[in-house]
């Protein structure tokens, strides 16, 4: 199936979606701005339809950012489904600003997998982790066959990586079960390639994945550092099937 593709691009104005906006189905549109507000009633939208999986959309941005106001529709992606269960998976949302992104509306619903049927973000707690070259910034990750978060790691092309404080002990062990609402009470934010980051965590990278190599039971997913963030603390250590903190106590 050929999936129509368009860019709109707006230059150096800023663009108001106010009581009206763009509604793609499964297709991909781009929007390109200084800066996007969608407004009361403004909408986003490229959702599946019948056995169609949900389209791309992506919001390249100046410094304008973007803001969603309180009252916008939901900014949906999700795949088609029938009463209630998905059918297909979800689309992808991608935005790259230079300025502030504030959401006050009622959210983005993205479903990166055909599991999700809620279109909650996905994660998983991974400890197979490792740098791989500083130049170009590559860092790998190994996810198992049998996780949840593997077809939206393999579909949605970049991903993020939490390192987890001293004191985020919970959220390792929450991220470790195959619970679907694992982000529901966890502080959490968009990043700058539209991922799920997690607002306490000690650092996070966002990658663009480049590589993936199937071994054994896993896939190692190799991502190049689009974009980084670190704060002060210790790391979260797990040694010997126990938690731990560096130098241990
Ligand atoms: C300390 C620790 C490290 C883990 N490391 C990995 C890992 O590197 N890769 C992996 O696929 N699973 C790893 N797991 C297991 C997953 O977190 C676990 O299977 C989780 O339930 C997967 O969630 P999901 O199925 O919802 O994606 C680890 C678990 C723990 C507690």
């Amino acid at each position: 199936m050929t999936r129509a593709a368009c860019t709109f691009d707006f230059g150096a104005r800023n663009l108001v979606l106010a009581g009206g906006g763009f509604t793609a189905g499964g297709n991909a549109f781009e929007i390109k701005a200084r800066g996007l507000t969608v407004g009361a009633s403004g909408t986003l939208k490229a959702t599946g339809n019948r056995d169609t999986g949900g389209g791309t959309i992506t919001l390249t941005l100046g410094a304008g950012g973007l803001t969603v106001l309180p009252g916008a529709n939901l900014i949906d992606l999700t795949g088609a489904k029938l009463a209630g269960t998905p059918q297909t998976g979800g689309g992808t949302f991608s935005v790259f600003s230079d300025g502030d992104i504030i959401l006050g509306g009622p959210g983005i619903a993205v479903d990166g997998t055909t599991t999700d049927a809620d279109g909650r973000p996905t994660g998983l707690t991974a400890s197979a982790f490792t740098s791989v070259s500083l130049d170009p910034p590559l860092i790998l990750v190994c996810v198992s066959h049998k996780s949840q978060s593997y077809p939206a790691m393999l579909e949605r092309g970049r991903f993020a990586v939490n390192f987890l404080r001293t004191e985020q002990e919970d959220i390792s062990k929450r991220f470790a079960t195959t619970r679907l609402d694992k982000f529901d009470g966890v502080p959490h934010r968009m990043g700058k390639l539209g991922l799920p980051v997690l607002t306490e965590a000690l650092a996070h990278v966002e990658c663009v994945t480049v590589n993936k190599h199937v071994e054994g039971d896993h896939t190692v997913f190799i991502g190049r550092i689009e974009h980084c963030e670190t704060t002060d603390g210790m790391p979260l250590v797990y040694f010997r099937g126990k938690y731990d903190r560096l130098g241990g106590s």
